[in-house]
């Protein structure tokens, strides 16, 4: 019998709800980097009462715009397991500022060098599947065969399976495949974590996710499907010459397929979310008069845990050490 090892998941999932009690308060207020700010200040100072040595890989920007969380920055107590961090405090900072559902607040760490740095990259072309539809896709195949393999490998006809899909301009093309082929569509303004992590739970009511959204987020959604099971498969995809002429002189491959084995090469792997603005898989932040009431999702890839987590936060007690002001 060996004792059990610590599941950092649980430390992280305290992170995430810090952020998500923080940038609640800013439901549909219509200022999207209003939210974000007050989820980086709760997300920073519940990261350093972790005894972690983080560093970095995916966070808000570059040092010279993001004070804080910024890509390379040192967080942590300063002790303990040296490990690489993803983080986004606010996923959908405009279903916030708008008060949609679906905006989370979500962490990933893995062991130091084992996490896929994208460098200056912004967007990726993905296709999330759930465990059974692992090894039937292909990014560069018709989108009508991968829904024929997908549908085949989970036992549905294409007409049964809901695709989930970033309502964007670039994805016209996109769109109008899937519907020719006959699957039906889920299409989302932002988000496309919460597309991975609802496709990764067989409860989640979307069966795959395909098109280009940011490359931070689909870092992220490795780390999580990495513990759940699945496959995202991933390539950078430029939207802009600038954005191009960045990755090719930063010297990172834009033609490299990735998965979530490339992205996260280990199983030492954590994830962690909460919802801010609820939603049919994450409930929000629920403000009761003395606290809040956050729901979380916390995994481990090793053991393949996966927990959804309530918690009731009391400001009476919170507050009288908080240095976060949730109330
Ligand atoms: P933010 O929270 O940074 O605003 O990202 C939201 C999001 O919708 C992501 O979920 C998605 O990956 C990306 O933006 C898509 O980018 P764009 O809106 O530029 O197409």
């Amino acid at each position: 019998m060996q004792a059990p090892e610590k599941n950092l998941a649980f430390d992280l999932v305290r992170v995430t709800e810090s952020a998500a009690l923080s940038a609640a308060r800013w439901l549909g207020l219509g200022d999207k980097e209003g939210g974000d700010g007050a989820a980086v200040d709760a997300m920073r100072l519940s990261f350093n009462s972790l005894e972690i040595m983080g560093t970095v890989i995916i966070g808000e920007g570059e040092k010279d715009n993001a004070p804080m969380l910024y890509t390379g920055e040192q967080i942590g107590s300063g002790k303990g397991p040296k490990l690489d961090v993803a983080v986004d405090p606010v996923e959908g900072t405009n279903l916030l500022a708008k008060g949609r559902p679906n905006a989370i607040s979500v962490v990933g760490v893995c062991p130091a060098g084992t996490m896929y740095n994208p460098g200056p990259s912004y967007y990726m072309q993905k296709i999330v599947v759930g465990p059974e539809a692992r090894n039937v896709v292909d990014l560069d195949a018709p989108v009508i065969d991968n829904l024929r393999n997908v549908a085949k490998a989970i036992g549905k006809d294409i007409n049964d399976l809901v695709v989930f899909v970033l309502e964007k301009p670039r994805h016209e093309k996109l769109v109008a495949e899937i519907r020719a082929a006959g699957a039906r569509i889920q299409l989302h303004t932002d988000g496309d974590v919460a597309g991975a992590l609802m496709v990764a739970d067989p409860r989640g009511g979307v069966d795959i996710m395909i098109g280009t959204g940011g490359t931070p987020e689909g870092v992220i959604a490795a780390c999580a499907i990495k513990g759940v099971g699945g496959q995202i498969l991933g390539r950078l995809d430029p939207q802009s010459y600038v954005e191009k002429e960045a990755i090719e002189q930063a010297g990172v491959d834009m033609r490299e397929i990735l998965s979530v084995e490339s992205m996260i090469k280990s199983d030492e792997a954590f994830f962690a979310a909460t919802g801010i603005s609820g939603g049919n898989f994450l409930g929000g932040v629920e403000y009761v008069g003395g606290g809040a009431v956050t729901h979380s999702l916390a995994i481990r890839a090793k053991t393949g845990t996966f927990r959804y987590i309530e918690s009731h936060h009391n400001w009476d007690k919170l507050m009288s050490f908080s240095s976060v002001d949730y109330a």
